[in-house]
């Protein structure tokens, strides 16, 4: 679902065509409108009568027609149509001052009829068909609305499930004796509480999805609180302006959102370890190839100079690789002053896998 959808204009026309839209009037003003447009043709045409060479006696009339049923709609259009005839017909058609016809003005009347009762029908269509596509526009744009709405108070119910899980487990945990067992399950609850905040920072207050530079620096925080960093600990998150606004699909949210956690939480267990103060720079970026480049870099004690991520078997770094072979993306870690990590990943097109289930767990063993 292209959640941008809800951007339409009120009336769901393009600027363009609401002015068109608002160029017309109805009602006695339409009427009022149609009157006054043939007045001016015919004072004009009348004006006009000396310099014009015999044969035009319908020239101002065609111009009244065309606007009147362009801003008043059919009938006073038609009206309008019916009124300058006439008046050519008996003022400036020979004989003047009758309605008499011979075979040439018969035939001028004749094409008047026609020329404007085409005009006024392709107006009359075009006119249709302009109303008719504002109201579905407009229907698509609530439905859009509604579903958008939908889909924020899912995310909310996941996230409140998961809270109950997050207690269930926090109650159980009283009947545990072994503290390596408790430390397990601690870190359980906490990554639950992590995927359930998550899923209630995919949007803002208005149900709009916020994008990825907002989203880290909302959770970045509780991140490190969570991982019991002392607060000297700062950090930064910024984005290139090529990344300003990337957005991710909800397929995304929930491993980029536990993947920058992960390495969030080891730069301040590891990275600052038995140090009281430390800065940590988040940056989105994007790699040569467009994708989305996500740097986490710490300036704490570094990994150690032997680490391969690949062969890393503790639950974190599992946890974060596995999460990056869903997003198709790659993870790295590299000393640098500290550690940097990098996390490179296709940017999500659209988001219509909205109600598909993340199996992402089952990938891991
Ligand atoms: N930012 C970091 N700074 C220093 N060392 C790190 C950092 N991130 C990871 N490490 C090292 O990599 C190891 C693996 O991390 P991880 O898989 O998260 O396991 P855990 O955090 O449970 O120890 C850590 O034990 C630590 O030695
Ligand atoms: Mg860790």
């Amino acid at each position: 679902m292209a959640i941008t959808m809800g951007q339409g204009h009120e009336s769901g026309l393009t600027p363009r065509e609401s002015r068109l839209v608002a160029m017309e009037i109805d009602g006695v003003s339409g009427w009022v409108f149609s009157a006054v447009a043939f007045l001016v043709a015919f004072g004009v045409r009348y004006a006009l009568n000396l310099d014009l060479p015999i044969g035009f006696p319908y020239l101002t009339f065609f111009p009244a027609v065309i606007i009147t049923t362009f801003v008043a709609g059919l009938w006073p259009g038609i009206a309008n149509a019916v009124a300058g005839g006439l008046a050519a017909w008996y003022f400036f058609i020979a004989p003047y001052g009758s309605f008499a016809l011979n075979g040439n003005s018969a035939l001028a009347l004749g094409f008047y009829i026609f020329i404007v009762g085409t005009d006024i029908a392709i107006l009359h269509v075009m006119s249709r068909a302009l109303h008719r596509l504002a109201e579905e526009r407009q229907r698509s744009a609530e439905l859009a609305r509604s579903r958008e709405f939908m889909f924020s108070e899912l995310q909310h119910r996941v996230s409140n499930n998961l809270q109950v899980v997050a207690s269930m487990m926090q109650m159980q945990k009283r009947q545990i004796n072994d503290p390596d067992a408790m430390k397990i399950v601690d870190e359980a609850i906490r990554r639950l509480q992590l995927v359930s905040k998550i899923q209630r920072a995919l949007h803002n207050p208005h149900g709009q999805r916020i994008p990825l530079r907002e989203f880290l620096n909302g959770m970045v925080p509780d991140v490190i609180e969570a991982a019991g960093g002392p607060p000297g600990i700062t950090y930064d998150v910024t984005a290139d302006a090529s990344a300003q606004n990337v957005i991710l699909t909800s397929e995304q949210s929930v491993p980029v959102g536990l993947i920058a956690a992960e390495l969030v939480a080891n730069s301040v267990e590891h990275g600052f370890n038995k140090r009281d103060r430390g800065h940590i720079d988040i940056h989105v970026g994007r790699a040569p190839d467009g994708r989305i480049a996500l740097g986490i870099s710490d300036d704490g004690h570094g990994i150690a100079d032997d680490f391969e991520l690949a062969k890393s078997r503790s639950l974190g770094m599992q946890i974060a690789r596995a999460f990056a072979l869903q997003l198709g993306g790659e993870l790295s870690l590299q000393r640098d002053n500290g550690t940097r990590a990098m996390l490179i990943f296709p940017e999500g097109a659209g988001d219509d896998a909205l109600f598909s289930d993340t199996n992402t767990l089952a990938g891991l063993n």
